[in-house]
């Protein structure tokens, strides 16, 4: 009886299910996240595009709320505060302009941190205590799990993975001006300015045969399925550093695995391995050959619409 709406904001796309107590979603769909200049035309047509779905599956009385996974949302104020990916700067205060609009209450976490929800109550963390969720998509986005709560840290924003430096003085950040971090290399983003840069420097690479904006993860992974070293290269690159920093996180917390999740992951062992690799090779003795790396087991975006949605149980 009981129905939740799940709402997973990406820098690209946001996707949302009307998601019920076990878990099953009733009913979902998506809008571009990245076509509103303006955060209140955006969620006047999220509005829009889930009235029907509410219409169809529940009455007005039966939906609890509202539970929505964006970057550099904070779970403590319910807002949104600078977001290097999306279009709307500044402190937004997201959860309240929902409720306003849908008359539900709504409750907000990291992107990254619902989708690791997700996966510890529906997926392939069930069970599991400690561990990690890295999510590449157009930013890298993380979830820290230890002794079975995400942390939150003081000011609500923990887990920022993306953002730590992989390479000091590396490539600047398109948005925040860093230099060096790993969602500069490993994000879908990243990955294009890999590739652009990789198949400039090697004029045989099929990587040529794309016009400038066919360019992306799915294109380099094609490239590389037909056995262009160069594409090969972008992914084998794109794994040493985001291993490099997963032995960073496994020092820090000492998880049990980590999970990765997102559409950068379909490259499968072109990135899997070589981030294996870099990780193993830069961990101390003691964590050496412990820690999993395991992709995600729910389809994509579902992990995510999940996790937020199960904010809306926590205090029902
Ligand atoms: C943001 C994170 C977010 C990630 C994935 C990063 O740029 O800082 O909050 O989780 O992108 O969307
Ligand atoms: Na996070």
């Amino acid at each position: 009886k009981q129905v939740a709406l799940g709402i997973d904001i990406g820098g690209t796309n946001t996707k949302f299910g009307l998601v019920n107590h076990r878990g099953e979603i009733l009913s979902k769909g998506s809008i571009k996240t990245d076509n509103y200049e303006k955060v209140e035309d955006f969620i006047d047509e999220l509005y829009r595009t889930i009235k029907p779905l509410l219409d169809e599956h529940c009455q007005d009385k039966t939906i609890e709320g509202i539970g929505v996974g964006a970057p550099n949302a904070n779970y403590y104020s319910g807002t949104i505060e600078h977001a290097p990916n999306l279009n709307w700067k500044g402190i937004i205060p997201f959860a309240e302009m929902m409720t306003e609009k849908f008359g539900f209450p709504c409750k907000m976490t990291n992107d990254a941190n619902a989708a690791a929800l997700g996966e510890m109550m529906y997926g392939a963390a069930r069970g599991m205590k400690d561990f990690i969720m890295i999510t590449l998509g157009t930013g890298v986005g993380s979830g820290i799990v230890c002794g079975g709560c995400l942390v939150y840290g003081h000011d609500g924003f923990a887990g920022e993975l993306g953002h730590t430096i992989v390479k000091p003085g590396g490539r600047k950040h398109w948005s925040t001006g860093s230099e060096g971090s790993l969602e500069a290399y490993a994000s879908a983003t990243g990955i294009v300015i890999t590739a652009k840069k990789m198949r400039a420097e090697f004029p045989e690479s099929m990587m040529n045969e794309y016009a400038e904006d066919e360019i992306n993860s799915k294109t380099v992974y094609e490239c590389a399925q037909k056995g262009d070293p160069t594409a090969i290269e972008v992914f084998r690159y794109t794994g040493q550093k985001l291993g490099e920093a997963l032995a960073n996180f496994v020092m820090f917390s000492s998880p049990q695995a980590i999970l990765l999740f997102g559409g950068v992951i379909k490259a499968g062992d072109f990135i899997l391995k070589p981030t294996k690799l870099h990780m193993e090779r830069n961990l101390l003795p003691i964590f050496r050959g412990k820690v999993k790396l395991v992709f995600s087991e729910l389809d994509e975006a579902d992990a995510a619409i999940l996790g937020a949605s199960a904010l809306v149980w926590e205090n029902a």
